[in-house]
């Protein structure tokens, strides 16, 4: 696998990299990028990856300092998974001056839900895949289904703009007890890492009861809060929404998806089930 720190040294070797597929990371890899990886040969001539950790969409308080660097290890998993090439810029690389110009999704997709816990976050991820794939030029892109909200603002922003990218989505990756893989579940405490499946196990409940006819979705995601309260976690949301725009079903509507974030000890975990 080939690292390049910079635009112009990835784009000179991309030139006769053919169809290429993209997948963009912050790194600490998981089982769930590696699959991504994976899935991308099925889509490309060349897999191409980056590792960025993007400043501008981390709010103030969040963990942009702190947030798991293993560029070492990561770049052995990328290797052996038959990515060719990695975009690894540092900061002055990727924002030389500060970025005055961003990309803003439309606040009805992206003040909801994640947005509306983290203020700003989908504005600084829109930006940055913007300028990643204008330097990447792939062909497809691909994101998982974790981050549910992400994937569809990304979808619409790649089709607004009429980007000639077509975005493949990957299945969660979980462990054998539900829980979704993520990055961030490396923070957990060994109690706290065995607290974390109520989260699935949650959103999985309420699933089982919408296919079994349940109309109340109101009832469900309050009583799927009120468990989590109950187990000491602090829940921010659970919602059932389409899947298509993330908004509020109708009776009757298919197609949805059941979301939900909460804290567990000073963790943010999400997690979504399509239904
Ligand atoms: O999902 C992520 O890891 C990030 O949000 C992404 C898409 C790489 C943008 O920084």
């Amino acid at each position: 696998m080939q690292i390049h720190p910079t635009i112009a040294g990835l784009r000179a070797v991309l030139a006769k990299a053919g169809r290429i597929a993209f997948v963009p990371t912050m790194g600490n890899l998981h089982e769930g990028h590696i699959a991504l990886m994976h899935q991308a040969q099925g889509h490309g001539d060349t897999v191409v990856s980056s590792l960025f950790v993007n400043r501008l969409q981390f709010g103030p308080k969040e963990d942009f300092d702190t947030y798991p660097r293993t560029f070492e290890a990561d770049c052995e998993k990328m290797a052996a998974v038959g990515v060719a090439h990695l975009f690894a810029p540092d900061e002055r690389e990727m924002y030389p001056m500060p970025q005055a110009y961003h990309v803003q999704p439309d606040p009805a997709q992206a003040d909801i839900l994640e947005g509306e816990f983290r203020p700003g976050f989908f504005r600084g991820v829109a930006t940055v895949v913007m300028k990643l794939l204008s330097i990447v030029q792939p062909q497809a892109a691909l994101f998982g289904k974790k981050d549910y909200q992400q994937l569809m603002i990304i979808r619409n922003m790649v089709r607004e703009f009429a980007l000639p990218i077509e975005i493949v989505p990957g299945e969660t990756v979980r462990a054998t007890d539900g829980l979704a893989l993520s990055s961030r579940n490396g923070y957990l405490s060994e109690t706290e890492r065995a607290e974390a499946p109520r989260l699935y196990r949650a959103l999985d409940h309420i699933r089982k009861d919408i296919q079994a006819g349940e109309p109340d979705l109101a009832r469900l995601e309050q009583g799927a809060m009120a468990e989590l309260r109950a187990s000491g976690w602090i829940p921010q949301y659970v919602a059932v929404r389409k899947q298509l725009d993330l908004q509020l079903p109708a009776a009757h509507d298919s197609g949805l998806v059941v979301l939900g974030a909460a804290l567990l000890g000073s963790t943010r975990l999400i997690d979504n089930l399509e239904v």
